[in-house]
């Protein structure tokens, strides 16, 4: 038991149709709710830290509850920074002890993004730390109306193949139509799925990762939408399209919006059915069983990652 890179859940992954799942964490409930279904499943895992995150608990908490989950549990666990966005911020993250980084050059242009990789990259891997990289852009869901207009920012399969030979990179996040948080089509959900085989067999062994990957269940929409809330129109990718994905590379599955609809249709729920109560331990505990409900529901029927650590 230890924090560990992805290195070796990548190589068995990559072999097999399952992909691990890298859970968002803001908290400790969130992070006692992942690993306890990781454990109950018997899967590999990623917990990964966006700056927010960093921000909100502060990097030292982060650390050390990260920590405690791996004395409390036994598992391994590969802690990851999520969306770095400059070269600063993943070399804090070296320090701190993470044992996996994602610099995300993505916005900037191709030979810049090359050049940025690079140096955390060197960085990294003086250090024993593994680093995603992102080409190509995860289009927002205003870009959606036209499947031809949105599929330009999609990443190219020949600027990948070259991208991850020049800069040494581990793992390659990719857009073929997926998109953050809950409102990621109008339309008919649309993944590029040509786009992923043709990038999949241009780079066998790159292990690739799908960014933006919540479904977005109504049952979670509809259960916070009853108890006072008000989401409107939300819709996520399908779940046999995430399951599909993982045919072709697809190693690591980005899901942090399922998880925050779950939690907080739990809080919703017990605040409305209990008005007096006001010990958050009460509303809590409900939270984090459902983040543990939810990831194990990924696991087991969306990531095929089931018994796989
Ligand atoms: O991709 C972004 C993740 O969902 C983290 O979101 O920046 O609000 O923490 P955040
Ligand atoms: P979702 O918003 O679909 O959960 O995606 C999370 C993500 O990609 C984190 O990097
Ligand atoms: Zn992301």
């Amino acid at each position: 038991m230890a924090l560990v890179t992805s290195k070796e859940m990548f190589a068995k992954a990559l072999k097999s149709d399952y992909a691990v799942g890298a859970f968002n964490v803001n908290n400790m409930e969130i992070i006692q709710g992942i690993v306890d279904a990781v454990k109950e499943e018997n899967a590999p895992v990623i917990l990964q830290v966006s700056a927010g995150a960093r921000k909100y608990a502060r990097p030292a908490y982060l650390m050390k509850l990260v920590e405690a989950a791996v004395i409390d549990t036994g598992l391994d666990i590969c802690l990851h920074l999520d969306h770095g966005e400059d070269f600063e911020i993943c070399k804090k993250c070296v320090d701190d002890g993470f044992t996996s980084v994602m610099i995300d050059g993505s916005k900037h242009p191709y030979e810049e993004n090359i050049a940025l990789t690079k140096q955390v990259v060197e960085y990294a891997h003086a250090h024993g730390v593994v680093v995603e990289a992102e080409l190509g852009k995860l289009a927002g869901v205003e870009d959606n109306i036209k499947v031809d207009a949105r599929s330009a920012t999609f990443t190219d399969p020949e600027e990948a193949a070259e991208f991850v030979q020049r800069t040494g990179v581990d793992s390659l996040a990719i857009a073929i139509g997926t998109s953050h948080g809950a409102y990621k089509f109008k339309g008919e959900p649309y993944l590029d799925f040509e786009r992923l085989k043709t990038i999949h067999n241009l780079i066998p062994d790159t292990p690739l990762v799908l960014h933006g990957a919540s479904t977005v269940l109504p049952e979670f929409v509809n259960k916070c939408n009853q108890y006072g809330g008000n989401i409107p129109g939300a819709q996520g990718v399908p779940e046999d399209m995430i399951r599909e994905s993982t045919k072709w590379g697809i190693c690591k599955v980005n899901i942090d919006t399922d998880l925050r609809l779950a939690m907080t249709a739990e809080v919703r729920k017990f605040l409305i059915e209990n008005p007096a109560e006001f010990d958050p331990r009460k509303y809590l505990s409900p939270a984090r069983a459902a983040i543990q409900g939810m990831v194990q529901h990924k696991i087991k029927n969306v990531l095929n990652a089931s018994g796989k650590r």
